[in-house]
């Protein structure tokens, strides 16, 4: 009896997907709100928070904010296509900004955080 190749049934799940995230493609092409909440609380929640006025070392993405003039006079209009380019490499969108943040590589992650501040700002009506 030759050896029978492994059943294809069950594949490995990635190492960095655990419970939280609910959507079975978290690095395929859909939407995954649940992690784009979770990585929004471990990757950014530390400097900005989603409630209006209420500024950390960041500013809340939705109040005013004594920015850098390099903030200031980048004036991005923020959508989703510039802040993912924003969050892949803070520094090199905008030179002399002060985030100290070193910028997304999985695309999934990015799309997953731009899609949650979006739906709390729409939810929130604040754009
Ligand atoms: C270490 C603190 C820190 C972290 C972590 C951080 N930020 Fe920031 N962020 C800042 C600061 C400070 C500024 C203002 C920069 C300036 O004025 O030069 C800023 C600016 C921004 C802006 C521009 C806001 C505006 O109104 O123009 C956006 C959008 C933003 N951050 C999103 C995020 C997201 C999303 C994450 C998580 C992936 C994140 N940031 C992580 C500190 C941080």
């Amino acid at each position: 009896m030759p050896m029978s190749p492994p059943s294809p049934s069950s594949p490995p799940s990635p190492p960095h997907e655990q419970s939280g995230a609910r959507s079975p493609a978290a690095d395929g092409s859909e939407i995954n709100m649940a992690k784009g909440a979770r990585l929004f609380r471990t990757r950014c929640g530390l400097c900005h928070t989603v409630t209006p006025g209420c500024n950390k070392s960041g500013p809340s993405l939705w109040q005013g904010y004594a920015y850098t003039p390099a903030m200031k006079s980048s004036k991005v209009l923020w959508s989703e296509d510039t802040m993912a380019e924003f969050l892949r490499s803070p520094k090199r969108y905008i030179p002399g900004n002060k985030m100290v943040f070193q910028g997304f590589q999985r695309d999934s992650d990015i799309r997953d955080v731009v899609a949650y501040v979006k739906a709390e700002s729409e939810r929130k009506k604040l754009f």
